[in-house]
């Protein structure tokens, strides 16, 4: 069932109607999630016009009041299972009466590592089925253009870092991490056959921090299972210390290394890769998206007390299973084909994310 929510239907001005209808048209599934939000965001003010699918399993509809009162109007959105052929179509049809569609983003997947592990076909349904369904559906509507989210899993444990985008695809650590190696490579298939199809894989590494106006942020349903929703959680007293998963890994401090990125530069990383597309015809390419540099877990906890002003309770643990030692991303690829780079240091994206934490309430 389709729910839609377009502001054309509201009795617009024929001004309005005529502006909205000369921006190109970006529909972006998974838009109301933590990574889409920030992205509707940024594509709405560099000028595109970007239209929500999702079905709202991992997310919440409070996520569209705070795009609205980030960019001054309701973003264009609709209740939308994405493995369900018939209302991805029906949404396609719908949208394709007042706009052509310029492209899509495809956010729309589970992402718990962990619970991947105990349910792989929840993942292997939604994150292959929406895929799938997806590519078949942008088939039948001439769409050619499409930004996958992928993530740095499909490294597995890189042999060399910072990784570049010819560093093999290894195991994955989980299904999860096969379900977005699949997801890749069944792109990739369809982009060798007759289905013309212009693709951008975004390989993410650690996506952290929310929206600088605290509007919009991560909402995680449950015990979160990543490091920032934890530490901000355990910071206003809602869990209880945050356990450093293992402090005996052969990096300086002893802890695991990322490649924390800010949301908003990830988020902007999406219209540069938009815009790229658009001046291509039929290519297929991966990017990492990251910021070059590596922080280990005790670093990122000194920061977010030395920023925020406020002690993390946090206690030693033993490693998580699964977990790699270090990665962090060569991301000259992307910054010489999107001309994009990241914009916000470490401290900008802990800051904002407590500042989104304060907000929601402690
Ligand atoms: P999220 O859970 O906040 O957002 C995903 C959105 O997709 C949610 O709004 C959810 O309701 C929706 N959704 C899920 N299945 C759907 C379906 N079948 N039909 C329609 N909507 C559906 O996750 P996020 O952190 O914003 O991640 C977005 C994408 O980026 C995902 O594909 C994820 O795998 C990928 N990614 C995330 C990270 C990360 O650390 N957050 C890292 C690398 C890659
Ligand atoms: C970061 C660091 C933990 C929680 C995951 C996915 C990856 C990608 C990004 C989607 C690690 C440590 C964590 C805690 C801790 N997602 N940690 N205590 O595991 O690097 O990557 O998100 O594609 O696929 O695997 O992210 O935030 O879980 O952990 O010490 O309570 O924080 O050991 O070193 P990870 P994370």
């Amino acid at each position: 069932m389709v729910h839609p929510t377009n502001p054309l239907a509201k009795g617009s001005a024929p001004n309005a109607i005529f502006d909205l209808m000369k921006k190109p048209c970006v529909v972006v599934t998974g838009g109301a999630g933590y990574i889409g939000s920030h992205t509707v965001v940024e594509l709405s003010l560099a000028g595109f016009h970007p239209v929500i699918l999702d079905n709202f399993s991992n997310s919440n509809r409070s996520a569209l009041d705070g795009i609205e009162r980030i960019i001054g109007s309701r973003p264009e959105s609709m209740q939308v299972d994405c493995r369900s052929h018939q209302e991805l179509s029906a949404a396609f049809d719908s949208i394709a009466e007042q706009h052509t569609i310029s492209g899509v983003i495809h956010f729309a997947a589970f992402k718990a590592v962990g619970e991947s592990t105990k349910l792989p076909l929840k993942y292997y349904d939604n994150n292959v089925g929406s895929t799938s369904t997806l590519l078949q559906t942008m088939a039948e509507f001439d769409v050619e253009n499409l930004v996958f989210s992928s993530s740095c899993t499909v490294y597995g444990q890189p042999e060399v870092i910072p990784v570049d985008e010819g560093a093999p695809i290894l195991e994955a650590e989980s299904p999860y991490g096969y379900t977005k190696q699949a997801c890749e490579r069944i792109i990739r298939d369809v982009h060798a056959s007759d289905q013309p199809l212009n693709a951008a894989l975004l390989r993410y590494f650690n996506p952290i921090g929310a929206h600088p106006s605290s509007h919009i942020g991560e909402l995680p349903l449950g015990h979160p299972n990543n490091l920032i929703p934890f530490l901000t959680q355990a910071t206003a007293g809602l869990r209880d210390p945050l356990t450093v998963f293992g402090d005996d890994y052969p990096t300086d401090d002893g802890t695991c290394v990322r490649d924390y990125i800010h949301v908003v530069d990830l988020a902007k990383a999406h219209v540069a890769a938009l815009q790229w597309l658009d001046a291509r015809s039929l290519a297929c390419e991966s990017f990492n998206l990251g910021t070059g540099h590596g922080n280990s877990v005790l670093e990122v906890i000194h920061s977010f007390q030395r920023v925020n002003g406020v002690d993390v309770p946090h206690v030693m643990g033993p490693r998580r299973e699964g977990d790699i030692t270090a990665i962090y991303a060569d991301p000259a690829k992307a910054r010489s084909a999107f001309g994009w780079s990241c914009e916000h240091s470490l401290d900008d994206a802990l800051r904002d994310a407590w500042n989104w934490q304060l907000a929601l309430g402690t």
